[in-house]
């Protein structure tokens, strides 16, 4: 038994970005899977669909107690397989020391066997897993091991990385065949990361859907598309939404870009933040995120919103909120976090003042209308790698980074602490999917189980000797709950 995973996840427009899924091969050592035939590439940036979705209101429900993906992981579901078919480039017999400190070994055609102390196992049982165990030292080293690798490190280790800095729209496409189009292999799970992989295989490939299992997908977008799908009767195989698990919406979308904005505009620009006047379109987690990291730095924030939740929210935060006509002659700098298409029209570009900065950190290069800049009265001036100048007749230039695409998974680095986070959500959904018995999961869209994302959340406390307290027999019983969690409803918002 072997997962064969395709893998869009991290690099292909933005490789500078280190790999965003959990490997196969790290899923193994750390959650007792074994793997074969990796095809690891990626694009976060995507060669987004531009006519990407809005937000879908419906979810469908969380698996309920004993159907929930968990139950699938007991060690009944399938032997825990051994790792004989992953291949690494070191052709000798040898004990390769890993970084944290445990050992593989390699025999002469590449098989690569974790040696036993570095296996943390973990077993599954029918709604008895585990997730109560805290992670060891070994444990929680070896996750964020597992995620710190870059590209590099992966084809150095011999999974195929097809991605590069630089692409073009062409590349991408091309880089997302080559993730596929193998004599000789063809994947049994999806793990996307915008949709874009998921699209190309119904597109080109429909027939490799007899044999996939299942597809993890971890962008609102690609969520997105697979809602529409499923509403439309034409999602073929199941679906796990690891975007709306907890763990992942917080991290990789509120913490990350708190932290990653202001390094992708210090890299591109240089630029001082004290004062100056920023607008952020989207108080959603990704705008939240920018807007707290701006306003840390004296910036003075204003937010853009079409949902009066969150634009409520952005006003109790302290933040004007406005329409982007009203401030637009004004501002240093425009951050589009939407989700959206044409967001940052062209009559808005026109109107922006002198040296504004215009930059996207949601989805793809849709929300900034940059195709419209591409017309011969203004002349394009690349300045340095990412960023480029857009002149008009009259002098005006507008800095534009990263041509529109995501600026921080462009021109600055993800934390591998972020990713480690997701990958860990990834690479339990794959796990489920896989594992779960026929009639399970039909062909639709997932969450997984809240205790799922308790047990990742969990596996990353060691990492600030962070000291959870246990409830009490008196406690449990007085909140109605099991003392191993989960602690909270799946309506509860975070
Ligand atoms: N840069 C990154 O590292 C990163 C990380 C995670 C997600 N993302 C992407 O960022 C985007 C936003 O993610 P999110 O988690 O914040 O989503 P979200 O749905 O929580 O927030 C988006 C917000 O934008 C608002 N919005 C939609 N159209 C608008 C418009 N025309 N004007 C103003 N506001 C508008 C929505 O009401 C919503 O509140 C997604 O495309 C996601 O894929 C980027």
């Amino acid at each position: 038994m072997s997962v064969q995973v395709v893998s869009a996840a991290a690099a292909a427009k933005v490789p500078e970005v280190e790999l965003k899924d959990l490997s196969p091969s790290e899923a193994e050592s750390q959650l007792g899977l074994s793997t074969a035939a990796v095809g690891a590439m990626a694009p976060p940036a995507g060669g987004g669909d531009p006519e990407a979705p809005a937000p879908a209101a419906e979810r469908p429900p969380v698996p309920g107690p004993g159907s929930g993906p968990a139950a699938a992981l007991s060690p009944a579901a399938g032997k825990v397989p051994q790792a004989s078919a992953m291949k690494r480039s070191d052709p000798h017999h040898q004990h390769q020391r890993h970084r944290d400190g445990g050992e593989a070994l390699v025999s002469p055609d590449g098989t690569v066997t974790e040696a036993p102390r570095t296996v943390k196992k973990i077993q599954f049982a029918d709604q008895k897993q585990e997730f109560n165990k805290r992670p060891t030292k070994i444990g929680r080293r070896s996750l964020s091991r597992s995620i710190s690798q870059s590209s590099t490190d992966s084809y150095s280790s011999g999974f195929p990385v097809f991605a590069w800095k630089g692409e073009s729209e062409d590349d991408f496409w091309w880089c997302i065949d080559r993730c596929v189009n193998v004599e000789g292999w063809q994947p049994n799970m999806i793990l996307d990361d915008g949709g874009d992989l998921t699209h190309w295989i119904y597109k080109k490939y429909p027939n490799m859907f007899k044999k996939i299992k299942g597809i993890v997908e971890e962008s609102v977008t690609g969520v997105h598309r697979l809602y529409q799908l499923s509403k439309a009767g034409k999602l073929c195989v199941p679906a796990m939404n690891v975007n709306d698990s907890v763990t992942k919406q917080k991290f990789d979308n509120l913490y990350c870009c708190r932290e990653s904005i202001l390094d992708g505009l210090k890299r591109t620009t240089d630029m001082m933040f004290g004062g100056k006047q920023v607008v952020v379109c989207g108080y959603g987690e990704v705008g939240k995120g920018c807007c707290a990291a701006l306003k840390a730095m004296g910036s003075i924030v204003y937010v853009t919103e079409i949902d009066p939740i969150c634009a409520l929210q952005a006003c109790m935060d302290g933040f004007r909120l406005v329409k982007l006509n009203e401030v637009i002659r004004q501002v240093d700098i425009v951050i589009t976090c939407t989700g959206n298409k044409n967001v940052v029209t062209r009559e808005h570009l026109d109107r922006m003042k002198n040296s504004c900065i215009v930059c996207n950190m949601g989805h793809s290069n849709t929300e900034i209308d940059v195709a419209s800049l591409r017309t011969p009265e203004l002349t394009w001036e690349r300045v340095r790698s990412q960023v480029d100048h857009v002149i008009w007749p009259d002098g005006k230039r507008i800095v534009l980074l990263a041509e529109g695409r995501l600026l921080n998974l462009s021109c600055s680095t993800v934390p591998t602490f972020v990713l480690s986070i997701t990958a860990t959500t990834q690479a339990l959904a794959l796990i489920e999917l896989y594992n779960a018995p026929e009639g399970r999961y039909k062909q639709d869209v997932y969450l997984l189980p809240k205790k799922m994302d308790e047990y990742v959340a969990s596996l990353h406390l060691p990492t600030f000797d962070a000291h959870l307290t246990e409830l009490t027999d008196e406690q449990a019983k007085y909140l109605g709950l099991n003392k191993n969690g989960p602690f909270k409803p799946n309506y509860y918002r975070y």
